[in-house]
């Protein structure tokens, strides 16, 4: 970790490889593939050949995972080093090294942190893993803002009067127009105290001058990340009415450099950004 940074004594989050020897005979889950490509554990065989088929064709995606991490570890810690002390993270995903909890609970001990997946896996791998004080891991969907906002769990651990960091990281390139992205996000913000912030990472074309017919994409039959890829402006909209913190929406690794300043901008395909409400 960058020492000048807060939250500093944790490692960064680094790809290290597997040993998949041991395990076999599961399908490919997409929150496993990307726990490899981010260097989680939890991962079968069957996730590492998808992985490597993804790779094959786009070596950026490794990149750009491992850049959406240290982004999620730079933003965490900054705010937890201003105070906020309760975050809820929803497509939270896989345990990874470091951990949302690990991250704010290195600035402050009592930081409390809900973990939110509509994935099963990553529900019960988290409810096993990531059982230690202060936090917790539910299922919910982040379709569904209101059946989030009321589980037991987090009317347990978040106190809605004082600010909370809600964490969006790569998980609204899963939502289209159909799902009301925009609306999902305004009622998230506008249930957390003044003072809350939205820390939010998206995956985009905007770096990237290639056309979809570049590569063969075929040999995979599903999107590694994304449903909807959006522009600087769409993902923009997820911001209305907060106010952006500097340095703005910016390819993840412009993002307040430290951890993440080895990232090679010309293989990172998304952006980052934090805002708060006022
Ligand atoms: C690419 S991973 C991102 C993990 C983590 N947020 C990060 O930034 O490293 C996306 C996660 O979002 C979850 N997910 C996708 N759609 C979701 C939804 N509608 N509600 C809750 N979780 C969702 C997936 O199961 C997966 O674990």
């Amino acid at each position: 970790m960058n020492s000048s940074g807060p939250g500093i004594g944790l490692t960064t989050v680094e790809w290290q490889p597997v040993d998949h020897g041991r395990h076999s005979g599961h399908q490919a889950n997409p929150a496993r593939v990307y726990n490899y490509l981010v260097g989680g554990k939890d991962n079968y065989l069957a996730d590492y050949e998808q992985a490597q088929r993804f790779l094959r064709i786009a070596p950026e995606i490794r990149d750009t995972a491992l850049a959406n991490r240290r982004f999620l570890q730079r933003a965490m810690a900054e705010l937890a080093d201003e105070g906020i002390s309760q975050f809820l993270d929803i497509g939270s995903g896989l345990p990874t090294t470091p951990n949302v909890h690990e991250i704010a609970q290195a600035v402050n001990p009592r930081a409390r942190v809900v973990y939110v997946d509509n994935d099963p896996i990553v529900a019960s791998h988290g409810q096993a893993r990531l059982a230690v004080p202060g936090t917790t891991m539910i299922s919910g969907d982040l379709r569904e803002p209101d059946k989030i906002l009321a589980h037991d769990e987090v009317r347990r651990l978040l106190d809605p009067g004082q600010p909370v960091a809600i964490v969006l990281t790569f998980i609204l390139d899963y939502l289209d127009a159909k799902d009301d992205p925009y609306g999902v996000v305004a009622r998230l913000m506008e249930w957390a105290a003044p003072g809350s912030c939205l820390i939010l990472s998206h995956v985009t074309g905007d770096f990237t001058d290639e056309t979809p017919g570049d590569r063969d994409w075929a040999p995979l039959s599903v999107s590694p990340v994304t449903a909807a890829p959006r522009d600087h402006d769409g993902i923009m909209g997820f911001f209305r009415g907060l106010d952006l913190l500097e340095p703005g929406l910016v390819q993840l690794p412009a993002w307040r450099p430290g951890i993440g300043a080895k990232d090679d901008p010309s293989r990172v395909w998304a952006y980052g950004g934090v805002a708060r409400k006022p």
